[in-house]
Protein backbone atom coordinates (compact mmCIF):
# COMPACT_ATOMS: atom_id res chain seq x y z
CA UNK A 1 0.00 0.00 0.00
CA UNK A 2 1.05 3.50 -0.77
CA UNK A 3 2.01 6.23 1.88
CA UNK A 4 -0.52 8.02 1.13
CA UNK A 5 -2.97 5.38 1.12
CA UNK A 6 -5.26 4.76 4.44
CA UNK A 7 -7.90 1.84 5.15
CA UNK A 8 -10.43 2.51 7.61
CA UNK A 9 -13.73 0.67 8.28
CA UNK A 10 -14.69 -0.97 4.96
CA UNK A 11 -13.06 1.96 2.87
CA UNK A 12 -9.79 2.78 1.03
CA UNK A 13 -8.93 6.50 0.26
CA UNK A 14 -5.66 8.01 -0.57
CA UNK A 15 -5.08 11.55 1.13
CA UNK A 16 -2.72 13.01 -1.66
CA UNK A 17 -2.89 12.93 -5.30
CA UNK A 18 -0.20 14.76 -7.52
CA UNK A 19 0.06 18.34 -5.52
CA UNK A 20 -3.50 17.60 -3.63
CA UNK A 21 -3.78 16.72 0.13
CA UNK A 22 -6.27 16.23 2.60
CA UNK A 23 -6.48 16.65 5.98
CA UNK A 24 -6.82 12.71 7.08
CA UNK A 25 -5.96 12.08 10.82
CA UNK A 26 -5.89 8.31 11.87
CA UNK A 27 -6.97 9.28 15.42
CA UNK A 28 -10.23 10.61 15.00
CA UNK A 29 -11.15 6.70 13.34
CA UNK A 30 -13.25 5.74 16.01
CA UNK A 31 -14.90 8.78 16.79
CA UNK A 32 -15.73 7.97 12.80
CA UNK A 33 -17.10 4.33 13.35
CA UNK A 34 -19.14 6.06 16.29
CA UNK A 35 -20.57 9.02 14.08
CA UNK A 36 -21.50 5.87 11.25
CA UNK A 37 -23.29 3.90 14.52
CA UNK A 38 -24.93 7.08 15.40
CA UNK A 39 -26.33 8.63 11.82
CA UNK A 40 -27.50 5.03 11.14
CA UNK A 41 -29.58 4.50 13.75
CA UNK A 42 -31.05 7.70 13.43
CA UNK A 43 -31.75 7.01 9.53
CA UNK A 44 -33.22 3.76 10.37
CA UNK A 45 -35.51 5.04 12.80
CA UNK A 46 -36.61 7.83 10.62
CA UNK A 47 -37.31 5.20 7.88
CA UNK A 48 -34.11 5.61 5.81
CA UNK A 49 -33.98 7.60 2.28
CA UNK A 50 -32.25 10.34 3.79
CA UNK A 51 -29.92 13.69 3.18
CA UNK A 52 -26.28 14.11 4.55
CA UNK A 53 -24.47 17.02 4.49
CA UNK A 54 -20.52 17.29 5.17
CA UNK A 55 -19.39 21.20 5.11
CA UNK A 56 -15.71 20.34 6.10
CA UNK A 57 -15.25 17.13 4.45
CA UNK A 58 -11.09 16.86 3.98
CA UNK A 59 -10.71 13.61 2.17
CA UNK A 60 -14.76 12.85 2.34
CA UNK A 61 -13.68 10.09 4.51
CA UNK A 62 -16.61 10.22 7.07
CA UNK A 63 -19.29 10.79 4.49
CA UNK A 64 -17.64 7.98 2.41
CA UNK A 65 -17.71 5.38 5.04
CA UNK A 66 -21.72 6.57 6.15
CA UNK A 67 -22.20 5.51 2.36
CA UNK A 68 -20.11 2.32 2.37
CA UNK A 69 -20.81 0.46 5.87
CA UNK A 70 -24.05 2.98 6.95
CA UNK A 71 -27.29 2.87 6.90
CA UNK A 72 -30.51 5.05 5.72
CA UNK A 73 -29.07 7.99 3.88
CA UNK A 74 -29.51 8.00 0.05
CA UNK A 75 -27.69 11.71 -0.55
CA UNK A 76 -24.32 12.84 0.51
CA UNK A 77 -23.06 16.48 -0.32
CA UNK A 78 -19.85 17.06 0.29
CA UNK A 79 -18.03 20.64 1.43
CA UNK A 80 -14.75 21.72 1.41
CA UNK A 81 -13.06 25.39 1.00
CA UNK A 82 -9.57 23.35 -0.47
CA UNK A 83 -9.98 22.47 -4.15
CA UNK A 84 -7.47 20.29 -3.65
CA UNK A 85 -9.28 18.20 -0.90
CA UNK A 86 -12.91 18.42 -3.44
CA UNK A 87 -10.94 16.41 -5.68
CA UNK A 88 -9.77 14.05 -3.56
CA UNK A 89 -13.01 13.26 -2.15
CA UNK A 90 -14.22 13.01 -5.29
CA UNK A 91 -11.58 10.59 -6.31
CA UNK A 92 -12.57 8.07 -3.17
CA UNK A 93 -15.79 8.77 -3.71
CA UNK A 94 -15.75 7.13 -6.94
CA UNK A 95 -13.28 4.76 -5.98
CA UNK A 96 -15.17 3.27 -3.21
CA UNK A 97 -18.28 0.57 -3.29
CA UNK A 98 -20.46 3.36 -2.54
CA UNK A 99 -24.16 3.38 -1.83
CA UNK A 100 -25.97 6.40 -2.93
CA UNK A 101 -25.43 9.66 -4.93
CA UNK A 102 -22.39 12.24 -4.61
CA UNK A 103 -22.85 16.06 -4.95
CA UNK A 104 -19.28 18.08 -4.37
CA UNK A 105 -19.22 21.87 -3.45
CA UNK A 106 -16.06 24.07 -3.24
CA UNK A 107 -17.14 26.94 -0.84
CA UNK A 108 -16.74 28.23 2.47
CA UNK A 109 -18.57 26.84 4.96
CA UNK A 110 -21.41 29.24 5.47
CA UNK A 111 -21.83 29.72 2.03
CA UNK A 112 -22.81 26.27 1.24
CA UNK A 113 -24.77 26.30 4.80
CA UNK A 114 -27.01 28.82 2.78
CA UNK A 115 -27.02 26.91 -0.40
CA UNK A 116 -28.37 24.24 1.70
CA UNK A 117 -30.67 26.49 3.21
CA UNK A 118 -31.98 27.26 -0.36
CA UNK A 119 -32.23 23.60 -1.86
CA UNK A 120 -34.76 22.99 1.00
CA UNK A 121 -32.26 21.74 3.77
CA UNK A 122 -30.62 18.58 4.71
CA UNK A 123 -31.64 15.28 7.46
CA UNK A 124 -28.11 14.92 8.89
CA UNK A 125 -25.22 17.62 9.19
CA UNK A 126 -21.80 16.84 10.65
CA UNK A 127 -19.90 19.85 11.39
CA UNK A 128 -16.08 19.19 11.72
CA UNK A 129 -13.93 22.04 11.17
CA UNK A 130 -10.56 22.67 12.58
CA UNK A 131 -10.60 23.51 16.50
CA UNK A 132 -14.22 24.67 17.46
CA UNK A 133 -17.44 24.73 15.94
CA UNK A 134 -18.65 27.71 17.67
CA UNK A 135 -18.24 30.16 14.84
CA UNK A 136 -20.07 27.59 12.60
CA UNK A 137 -23.26 27.08 15.07
CA UNK A 138 -25.75 29.08 13.89
CA UNK A 139 -25.64 28.61 10.31
CA UNK A 140 -25.01 25.06 10.01
CA UNK A 141 -28.33 24.37 12.37
CA UNK A 142 -30.44 26.37 10.10
CA UNK A 143 -29.16 23.93 7.40
CA UNK A 144 -31.14 21.17 9.01
CA UNK A 145 -34.75 20.23 8.83
CA UNK A 146 -36.98 19.95 12.06
CA UNK A 147 -36.54 16.97 13.64
CA UNK A 148 -32.80 16.36 11.71
CA UNK A 149 -29.51 15.29 13.37
CA UNK A 150 -26.64 17.37 13.64
CA UNK A 151 -23.14 16.19 14.76
CA UNK A 152 -20.37 19.18 16.00
CA UNK A 153 -16.30 18.34 16.81
CA UNK A 154 -14.78 20.63 19.16
CA UNK A 155 -11.07 20.32 18.82
CA UNK A 156 -9.71 23.32 20.90
CA UNK A 157 -9.57 21.02 24.46
CA UNK A 158 -7.35 23.11 26.12
CA UNK A 159 -9.75 26.04 25.67
CA UNK A 160 -12.56 23.67 26.85
CA UNK A 161 -11.08 22.02 30.00
CA UNK A 162 -11.14 25.55 31.59
CA UNK A 163 -6.77 25.46 32.07
CA UNK A 164 -7.35 29.01 29.73
CA UNK A 165 -9.98 30.34 31.41
CA UNK A 166 -9.70 33.78 29.70
CA UNK A 167 -10.04 31.98 26.46
CA UNK A 168 -12.98 29.98 27.79
CA UNK A 169 -15.12 32.96 29.15
CA UNK A 170 -14.49 34.46 25.79
CA UNK A 171 -15.17 31.89 23.57
CA UNK A 172 -18.20 29.85 25.49
CA UNK A 173 -18.95 32.58 28.33
CA UNK A 174 -18.47 30.09 30.80
CA UNK A 175 -16.65 30.53 33.91
CA UNK A 176 -14.83 26.66 34.92
CA UNK A 177 -11.94 25.38 36.07
CA UNK A 178 -9.94 22.25 36.06
CA UNK A 179 -12.40 19.68 38.13
CA UNK A 180 -12.58 15.96 38.34
CA UNK A 181 -15.36 15.39 35.72
CA UNK A 182 -13.52 17.69 33.07
CA UNK A 183 -14.41 15.58 30.09
CA UNK A 184 -18.01 15.90 30.80
CA UNK A 185 -17.48 19.77 31.88
CA UNK A 186 -15.64 20.25 28.02
CA UNK A 187 -18.88 18.31 26.72
CA UNK A 188 -21.26 20.46 28.46
CA UNK A 189 -19.60 23.38 28.06
CA UNK A 190 -19.66 22.25 23.99
CA UNK A 191 -23.44 21.38 24.39
CA UNK A 192 -24.32 24.56 26.02
CA UNK A 193 -23.17 26.92 23.20
CA UNK A 194 -24.71 25.19 20.88
CA UNK A 195 -28.09 25.30 22.78
CA UNK A 196 -27.65 29.12 23.21
CA UNK A 197 -26.81 29.83 19.08
CA UNK A 198 -29.97 27.45 18.70
CA UNK A 199 -32.04 29.41 21.08
CA UNK A 200 -31.08 32.70 19.28
CA UNK A 201 -33.55 31.56 16.64
CA UNK A 202 -35.92 29.75 18.46
CA UNK A 203 -34.64 26.53 17.59
CA UNK A 204 -34.32 23.72 19.68
CA UNK A 205 -30.95 21.44 20.14
CA UNK A 206 -31.45 18.30 21.96
CA UNK A 207 -28.38 16.75 22.88
CA UNK A 208 -28.68 12.91 22.17
CA UNK A 209 -25.12 11.92 22.34
CA UNK A 210 -21.60 12.91 23.26
CA UNK A 211 -18.28 11.20 24.22
CA UNK A 212 -14.90 12.90 24.54
CA UNK A 213 -11.26 11.71 23.86
CA UNK A 214 -7.85 13.28 24.59
CA UNK A 215 -8.16 15.07 21.20
CA UNK A 216 -11.83 15.50 20.38
CA UNK A 217 -14.87 16.43 22.10
CA UNK A 218 -17.64 14.92 19.80
CA UNK A 219 -21.61 15.86 20.25
CA UNK A 220 -24.88 14.86 18.73
CA UNK A 221 -28.01 17.34 18.67
CA UNK A 222 -31.98 16.74 17.21
CA UNK A 223 -33.26 19.64 15.96
CA UNK A 224 -36.61 20.92 16.63
CA UNK A 225 -37.92 24.71 15.63
CA UNK A 226 -40.12 25.43 18.40
CA UNK A 227 -40.00 28.54 20.69
CA UNK A 228 -41.59 26.31 23.97
CA UNK A 229 -38.97 23.78 23.59
CA UNK A 230 -35.99 26.35 23.04
CA UNK A 231 -37.54 28.08 26.61
CA UNK A 232 -37.52 24.52 28.18
CA UNK A 233 -33.95 23.30 27.47
CA UNK A 234 -32.43 27.42 28.31
CA UNK A 235 -34.18 26.18 32.16
CA UNK A 236 -31.75 23.57 32.11
CA UNK A 237 -28.85 26.01 32.07
CA UNK A 238 -27.31 25.88 35.05
CA UNK A 239 -24.54 26.35 37.81
CA UNK A 240 -22.70 23.53 39.37
CA UNK A 241 -20.90 24.37 42.72
CA UNK A 242 -17.39 22.31 43.47
CA UNK A 243 -14.74 22.10 45.96
CA UNK A 244 -11.50 20.70 45.99
CA UNK A 245 -12.06 17.86 48.08
CA UNK A 246 -14.38 16.75 45.56
CA UNK A 247 -17.57 17.61 46.75
CA UNK A 248 -19.85 18.81 43.74
CA UNK A 249 -23.72 19.78 43.67
CA UNK A 250 -26.12 21.52 42.09
CA UNK A 251 -27.12 23.37 44.99
CA UNK A 252 -25.50 26.29 46.06
CA UNK A 253 -23.40 26.97 48.86
CA UNK A 254 -20.35 29.80 49.68
CA UNK A 255 -18.96 27.12 51.42
CA UNK A 256 -17.83 23.75 51.07
CA UNK A 257 -20.82 21.60 53.51
CA UNK A 258 -17.93 19.10 54.14
CA UNK A 259 -14.58 20.77 54.21
CA UNK A 260 -15.29 24.30 55.02
CA UNK A 261 -13.79 25.93 52.40
CA UNK A 262 -15.03 28.45 49.82
CA UNK A 263 -16.53 26.49 46.51
CA UNK A 264 -16.09 27.36 42.78
CA UNK A 265 -18.97 27.85 40.72
CA UNK A 266 -18.70 26.69 37.38
CA UNK A 267 -21.22 27.89 34.69
CA UNK A 268 -24.12 28.87 33.07
CA UNK A 269 -24.14 25.22 31.65
CA UNK A 270 -26.55 22.86 30.72
CA UNK A 271 -27.06 20.06 32.87
CA UNK A 272 -30.21 18.18 31.59
CA UNK A 273 -29.96 14.93 29.79
CA UNK A 274 -27.72 14.08 27.01
CA UNK A 275 -28.24 10.69 26.15
CA UNK A 276 -31.63 9.67 23.50
CA UNK A 277 -31.82 6.37 24.88
CA UNK A 278 -34.09 5.04 21.81
CA UNK A 279 -31.43 6.22 19.46
CA UNK A 280 -28.82 4.96 21.33
CA UNK A 281 -30.11 1.67 21.73
CA UNK A 282 -30.60 1.12 18.40
CA UNK A 283 -26.77 2.35 17.47
CA UNK A 284 -25.75 -0.17 20.06
CA UNK A 285 -27.76 -3.10 17.98
CA UNK A 286 -25.89 -1.77 14.96
CA UNK A 287 -22.13 -2.25 16.75
CA UNK A 288 -21.89 -6.00 16.53
CA UNK A 289 -18.94 -5.28 14.57
CA UNK A 290 -17.15 -2.28 16.64
CA UNK A 291 -16.73 -3.66 19.80
CA UNK A 292 -15.22 -0.59 21.23
CA UNK A 293 -18.68 0.98 19.80
CA UNK A 294 -20.53 -1.54 21.31
CA UNK A 295 -18.88 -1.20 24.53
CA UNK A 296 -19.48 3.01 24.43
CA UNK A 297 -23.37 2.53 24.11
CA UNK A 298 -24.02 0.36 26.47
CA UNK A 299 -22.23 2.68 29.00
CA UNK A 300 -24.37 5.38 27.38
CA UNK A 301 -27.58 3.38 27.67
CA UNK A 302 -26.79 2.55 31.80
CA UNK A 303 -25.46 6.30 32.43
CA UNK A 304 -27.23 8.39 34.93
CA UNK A 305 -27.04 11.69 32.53
CA UNK A 306 -29.85 13.38 34.97
CA UNK A 307 -26.23 14.62 36.83
CA UNK A 308 -24.35 16.72 35.26
CA UNK A 309 -20.96 15.25 37.04
CA UNK A 310 -19.21 12.31 37.63
CA UNK A 311 -16.95 11.59 40.74
CA UNK A 312 -13.20 9.95 39.85
CA UNK A 313 -12.63 8.03 42.26
CA UNK A 314 -8.93 8.04 41.34
CA UNK A 315 -9.02 11.40 42.85
CA UNK A 316 -11.53 11.04 45.12
CA UNK A 317 -9.10 8.31 46.72
CA UNK A 318 -6.38 10.75 46.51
CA UNK A 319 -8.07 13.31 48.18
CA UNK A 320 -8.70 10.83 51.15
CA UNK A 321 -5.63 9.80 51.40
CA UNK A 322 -6.58 6.01 50.25
CA UNK A 323 -5.96 3.38 48.07
CA UNK A 324 -8.23 3.38 44.92
CA UNK A 325 -11.45 1.06 45.77
CA UNK A 326 -12.85 -1.18 42.49
CA UNK A 327 -15.30 1.35 40.54
CA UNK A 328 -17.52 -1.76 40.33
CA UNK A 329 -17.27 -2.67 44.28
CA UNK A 330 -18.55 1.18 44.77
CA UNK A 331 -21.20 0.99 42.37
CA UNK A 332 -22.70 -2.48 44.36
CA UNK A 333 -22.19 -0.79 47.46
CA UNK A 334 -24.35 2.21 46.24
CA UNK A 335 -26.64 0.17 45.06
CA UNK A 336 -27.20 -2.44 47.77
CA UNK A 337 -27.90 1.11 50.03
CA UNK A 338 -30.25 1.90 47.64
CA UNK A 339 -28.88 4.71 45.07
CA UNK A 340 -29.20 5.20 41.76
CA UNK A 341 -25.91 5.02 40.48
CA UNK A 342 -24.00 4.71 37.21
CA UNK A 343 -20.57 4.37 35.25
CA UNK A 344 -20.14 6.78 32.56
CA UNK A 345 -19.19 7.38 29.58
CA UNK A 346 -16.48 10.14 30.12
CA UNK A 347 -14.26 8.65 32.38
CA UNK A 348 -12.96 5.04 32.91
CA UNK A 349 -12.82 5.59 36.20
CA UNK A 350 -15.91 7.81 37.20
CA UNK A 351 -19.11 6.87 38.70
CA UNK A 352 -22.38 8.99 39.01
CA UNK A 353 -24.51 8.48 41.68
CA UNK A 354 -27.03 10.34 43.06
CA UNK A 355 -25.88 9.71 46.65
CA UNK A 356 -24.71 12.02 49.37
CA UNK A 357 -21.02 12.98 49.17
CA UNK A 358 -20.72 12.11 52.64
CA UNK A 359 -22.28 8.56 52.06
CA UNK A 360 -19.80 7.91 48.75
CA UNK A 361 -16.50 8.84 50.76
CA UNK A 362 -17.67 6.85 53.17
CA UNK A 363 -17.79 3.69 51.07
CA UNK A 364 -14.00 4.48 50.64
CA UNK A 365 -13.16 3.13 53.76
CA UNK A 366 -15.30 -0.28 54.13
CA UNK A 367 -13.01 -2.92 53.66
C1 LIG B 1 -10.69 18.79 10.45
S1 LIG B 1 -10.71 18.77 8.70
C2 LIG B 1 -12.06 17.73 8.30
C3 LIG B 1 -11.83 16.30 8.62
C4 LIG B 1 -12.78 15.30 8.05
N1 LIG B 1 -14.17 15.58 8.36
C5 LIG B 1 -12.37 13.91 8.56
O1 LIG B 1 -13.17 13.24 9.27
O2 LIG B 1 -11.24 13.49 8.25
C6 LIG B 1 -11.30 20.36 8.31
C7 LIG B 1 -11.47 20.60 6.81
O3 LIG B 1 -12.18 21.85 6.69
C8 LIG B 1 -11.67 22.58 5.59
N2 LIG B 1 -11.99 24.00 5.90
C9 LIG B 1 -11.32 24.83 6.75
N3 LIG B 1 -11.97 26.02 6.83
C10 LIG B 1 -13.07 25.93 6.05
C11 LIG B 1 -14.15 26.80 5.76
N4 LIG B 1 -14.23 28.01 6.30
N5 LIG B 1 -15.14 26.36 4.93
C12 LIG B 1 -15.07 25.11 4.38
N6 LIG B 1 -14.07 24.24 4.62
C13 LIG B 1 -13.10 24.63 5.44
C14 LIG B 1 -10.22 22.25 5.53
O4 LIG B 1 -9.73 22.40 4.21
C15 LIG B 1 -10.20 20.77 6.02
O5 LIG B 1 -10.23 19.90 4.92
ZN1 LIG C 1 -15.04 20.63 50.17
Amino acid sequence: MQKNQVEEGNVKIVTKIGNDTAFYNPLGEFSRSVFVKIFSAYALLKGGNLTYAEPFSGSGIKGIRLSVEGRGFSTFIFNDIDKGSLRITEENWKNNVVNGEGIFYNLEANDFFQILVNKGRVDGLDVDPFGSSSPYIFNAIRAVRGGGLISFTFTDTQVLGGIHSEALEKRYHIRAKKVQFLKELQARIAITNVILEASTINIAAFPVFAHVDKHYIRTYYIIKPKASLSSKLIKSIKYITTSDCGYSSLEESFYCPYCGKPTDNIGPLYIGNIFNKDLIKKAHELSEDCKRCSELFEIALEENDNIPFYYDTRYLASMLRTTTPSKNILLERLRTSGYKSSRTVFCPTGLKTCAPFGILESLFYVK
